[in-house]
């Protein structure tokens, strides 16, 4: 079982990835669940938009995380530099780099907290995104942890976006995401191609109002 990886995407990937759109967004409060080393709260943030980032990882001190995050982030380089030019892994250091000046400077944005159960009140957010853990390591994580996550998500915002909808290393759909859909048939749900393709192929987001 591979281990998740502690790599972190940008606002750019993540416009794509939910394909979202500056207008949409204005006025709304949106949680980055799972968010990891990503800088998409903090380029948000300069941007004048409202966003929260949820993750287990931020239990740990700035110094803590760069530890283990920079060890993940060159391993992960070093093992897709055939894929990809230097510009990628310019942009992966600049991503992470952003991260943690946000992280050190303005840790009220970074919430410690963990799927299924979130420290948030009931419609709390507009909007919930979490990118790059449900259904890609589905080889990790249950089928029950997914429903109670997806449900949970629900609970504290009025809509929920889950990139991808892929298992990472089989490269195709989530086993889980048929019986997903079913769970959350009363729900208004659609998987949308997204505009983004990750390095690692997947391409479809997955919309639950
Ligand atoms: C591959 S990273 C994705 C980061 C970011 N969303 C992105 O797409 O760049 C996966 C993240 O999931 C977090 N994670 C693992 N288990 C979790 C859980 N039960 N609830 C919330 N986040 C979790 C990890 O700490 C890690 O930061």
């Amino acid at each position: 079982m591979k281990p998740i990886v502690f790599i972190g995407r940008g606002l750019s990937e993540y416009m794509g990835m939910f394909n979202l759109n500056p207008e949409e967004m204005e006025d709304k409060l949106i949680l980055d669940c799972a968010a990891g080393v990503s800088s998409f709260r903090s380029e948000m943030k300069r941007k004048g938009f409202d966003v929260v980032a949820v993750d287990p990882l931020y239990s740990k001190t700035a110094d803590e995380i760069e530890e283990i995050s920079c060890k993940h982030l060159e391993r992960y380089l070093e093992s897709h530099k055939r894929f990809f030019g230097d510009g990628f892994a310019d942009y992966r250091r600049i991503v992470h780099e952003m991260f943690i000046r946000d992280y050190r400077e303005d840790p009220d944005g970074y919430v410690a907290g963990e799927l299924p159960a979130l420290p948030f009140d009931d419609g709390e957010f507009d909007l919930v995104l979490s990118s790059n853990l449900l259904f890609l390591y589905e080889d990790r994580l249950s089928y029950m942890f997914h429903v109670e996550s997806i449900r949970e998500m629900l609970r504290v915002g009025g809509e929920v976006r889950i990139f991808p909808v892929n298992n990472v290393h089989k490269r195709r759909r989530s086993r889980y995401l048929s019986g997903v859909l079913d769970e959350f048939r009363l729900y208004n749900t659609e998987i949308q191609r997204a505009s983004y393709r990750s390095e690692t192929g997947c391409g479809e987001v997955m919309i639950i109002k």
